[in-house]
């Protein structure tokens, strides 16, 4: 069976963005692959690492929204990061194989730099976060990787570190590929490009129903319709990337799209209706998640259990690389 791994930083509640980028592919491939999901703690702690509470916390939070989307831990591996120090491992040998200047021209590292202002001032844990990322994705071998687009490069950086390896020690690692998921890039309920805790434009999956509401009926759409009866756009309105993501009645996104650019249709109708819509998807997700938040001592068996599979995992991985890199002296 092939593997897939992927995973999230624990730095806050996964959102409808998360959804449509990687959780959803993640419960459609469970039955196909032998899927890893890894709660990457030492990657939020790279620019977290002065309050690792909100780590902590947000591991459990992040595991019960694994929960709510329906990831099967019968059938997916959970696994906490930090609990696996072949990663660490891994991580120092690749570093070998990386150069400075390549992870700095890592289009989302140099966007985060940008946005942190870390300027001259570079972490360089945070620096060289995609070669840690590399180790992940290659611990257990993975051969997919479902993520949202702005992974890209990380998925590329790895492919790159896993050619030099198997080119300079054999034929060990494998190349993995990345899954992009069927909305490319979900906006922000701002109309910014991109869904995102540290922007505050998110609808979250545990948002109760009148947050949910509150949020869509708050959305930005097309800044220069004033009335419901002048033509309105439709492209880049978020409000209708969003029925086109969410909304199952495709009939119904495209008599909304029609009258709306004909001017026979107002917001708050389009708006209504996608409140509707979210709810309705968002609502067994509540259900499920209030259920394991009633019993947090399975979400902890859960971690555990997952945390000892992929461990397994790793040690062979780790034995075929130390062997491959000479340094399994007293085997
Ligand atoms: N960098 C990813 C994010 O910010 C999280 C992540 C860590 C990840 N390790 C991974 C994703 C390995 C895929 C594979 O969302």
């Amino acid at each position: 069976m092939k593997r897939i791994l992927t995973g999230d930083r624990p730095t806050g509640r996964l959102h409808l963005g998360h959804l449509v980028g990687s959780l959803q592919n993640r419960v459609r491939l469970q039955d196909e692959y032998e899927q890893f999901v890894m709660i990457a703690d030492v990657q939020a702690l790279t620019d977290n690492f002065a309050d690792p509470q909100k780590v902590r916390d947000n591991v459990r939070e992040v595991a019960l929204d694994y929960m709510a989307v329906g990831i099967d831990p019968n059938k997916t591996t959970i696994l906490i990061q930090s609990l696996i120090p072949e990663i660490a491992e891994l991580t120092v040998y690749y570093l070998n194989l990386v150069t400075l200047e390549r992870v700095l021209r890592n289009p989302t590292v140099k966007d985060e730099i940008k946005q942190k202002g870390y300027g001259k001032n570079i972490p360089v844990g945070f620096a060289m976060y995609p070669v840690s990322q590399a180790a992940d994705i290659t611990f257990c071998r993975a051969n997919l990787v479902p993520v949202g687009e702005d992974q890209i490069p990380m998925i590329e950086q790895t492919r790159e570190i896993v050619r030099k390896f198997n080119s300079l020690y054999g034929e060990v690692l494998v190349e993995p590929e990345a899954l992009i998921g069927k909305i490319k890039r979900l906006p922000g309920t701002d109309g910014g490009t991109k869904m995102s805790k540290s922007l505050g434009n998110c609808i979250y999956l545990a948002d109760s129903k009148d947050e949910a509401t509150r949020k869509v009926m708050n959305m930005y759409t097309d800044p220069n319709r004033i009335h419901p009866t002048d033509p309105g756009k439709v492209e880049g309105n978020p409000v209708f990337v969003y029925h086109e993501a969410f909304n199952p009645n495709k009939d119904e996104v495209q008599d909304f799209e029609k009258r709306y650019r004909s001017g026979k249709v107002g917001d708050v109708e389009v708006k209504k209706r996608l409140a509707v819509v979210l709810n309705e998807l968002l609502e067994p997700m509540r259900q499920r998640r209030s259920k394991y938040e009633e019993n947090l001592g399975e979400i902890d068996r859960i971690l555990k259990e997952g945390t000892a599979r992929a461990k397994k995992a790793a040690e062979e991985t780790m034995s075929l690389v130390r062997k491959a890199m000479k340094i399994d002296y007293f085997s």
